[in-house]
């Protein structure tokens, strides 16, 4: 295959790594500065210019996009994705995960564990979030941070509440999170490659510091990661979108606690520590995912009018588990279930004869209207007091 690397630095470790086992393996593989595409929405279908050029077919793309070419960096991945080309980390990922808060907004519904965070902005609502989150000692966060900048340990609520105060007036956004202090000092890094994690290893920060990032001082050591931290690092790369992670977490008293997904996980220090070959592996993954290029289904499938994608949560009572009904009789309505969750396990692609039960979510590609007979209602959250809101479930796009 043709592989585009995006990298503003191509003698870095993690670039040249992945040239050399792409290389290896027979495919051919290029470093293109990201910085140097022009976006083309001039002609007929989506185009890219490298450095002035027509761009040459490439078969997947291998975005390392610093924090500091988001922006442009998105777009160029962006496009590659509208001309169809694989990429293992979707611009959709990236800017999910970029983001601290956004990537803690997405996983905190989902079935991972992630510390305590608020986010606030007048000056009124800092205590109270102070203290929603447990009290001082707390962790405060820029939103984009990295390398363990911008992230501080306040010790107290008035030093907290200063710090809060500063960073505002500064125009910066902060998460006040809880300090899990059970974990100071220490994180894992576990290496996500498609679904299973392929690389693990702990860092340990440097005296009493309590940021354990390399570019703090910290050392790394190999870990063997038990099953519980593997299945929260996947299933925290997926939700995010991202093929390829570096999933953080911290050692919390009851398990794995998420604290950053990053999209461009650099290769130096797991691979040392480990001594595995992370780039090898990405590299095989990606010739093996390149005929299946980032689709978003929602774009797709809504464009036909009165139809949508829409996950219906089962309740106790539907009339749906009343009568038994089946996956099968649901599709005479019109209506595709594509996977259905329940429990703790998901079914992709159920089987007709299945029978649906309560509790059960569909996930539904469909007739809209079919489906809102189908909805009691919005599931309301018991503590609060909300007016009724006419069902906004289902919102038709006609
Ligand atoms: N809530 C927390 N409790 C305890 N330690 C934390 C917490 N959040 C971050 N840390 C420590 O600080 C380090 C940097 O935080 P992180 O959110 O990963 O920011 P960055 O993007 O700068 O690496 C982590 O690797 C971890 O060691
Ligand atoms: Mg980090």
């Amino acid at each position: 295959m043709k592989v585009a690397i995006l990298s503003r630095a191509p003698r870095s470790y993690s670039t040249q790594r992945l040239v050399t086992a792409a290389t290896e393996r027979g495919h051919d593989a290029r470093v293109l500065d990201t910085l140097r595409f022009s976006i083309d929405l001039s002609g007929r279908e989506p185009d890219l210019q490298y450095r002035g050029r027509p761009l040459d077919d490439v078969d997947a793309v291998l975005p390392r996009i610093g924090a500091s070419i988001t922006f442009f960096g998105l777009a160029v991945v962006r496009q590659f994705e509208q001309m169809d080309v694989y990429t293992p980390s979707p611009s959709n990922g990236i800017a999910n995960s970029r983001d601290k808060l956004r990537a803690i907004q997405i996983l905190s519904r989902h079935d991972v564990s992630i510390p305590a965070t608020t986010f606030v902005r007048d000056r009124a609502d800092v205590l109270p979030a102070i203290e929603r989150v447990g009290g001082a000692p707390v962790v405060i966060k820029l939103l984009e941070g990295t390398q363990g900048i911008g992230v501080i340990l306040a010790p107290d609520t008035k030093v907290a509440e200063a710090v809060i105060e500063t960073l505002q007036s500064a125009r910066q956004n902060v998460l006040i999170q809880r300090f899990v202090a059970e974990s100071k000092g220490r994180d894992i890094r576990a290496l996500v490659i498609g679904d299973r994690v392929v690389a693990a290893m702990r860092r340990v920060a440097k005296g009493d510091e309590f940021r354990s990032n390399v570019h703090r001082g910290g050392t790394v050591e190999p870990v063997e990661l038990d099953p519980e931290f593997q299945r929260v690092a996947v299933q925290a790369a997926q939700i995010m979108g991202l093929r390829v992670a570096g999933v953080d977490m911290l050692e919390g008293a009851d398990g794995p606690v998420v604290i950053e997904v990053n999209s461009s996980p650099g290769f130096e220090g797991i691979e040392r520590a480990t001594e595995l070959d992370i780039a090898g592996a990405i590299v095989d993954f990606v010739a093996s995912q390149v005929a299946f290029p980032e689709l978003d289904i929602r774009q797709r499938l809504t464009v036909s009018t009165g139809y949508g994608v829409v996950e219906l949560a089962v309740n106790e009572g539907a009339a749906l588990v009343a009568a038994g009904t089946t996956i099968g009789e649901l599709r005479d309505k019109d209506i595709s279930v594509l996977t259905l969750h329940r429990g703790t396990a998901v079914i992709p692609n159920p089987r007709s004869e299945r029978v649906i039960e309560v509790d059960d979510r569909l996930l539904c590609f469909g007739n809209l209207e079919a489906m809102r007979g189908l909805v009691p209602g919005r599931r309301r959250r018991s503590r609060l007091q909300l007016q009724p809101l006419p069902d906004p479930m289902i919102t038709d796009d006609a």
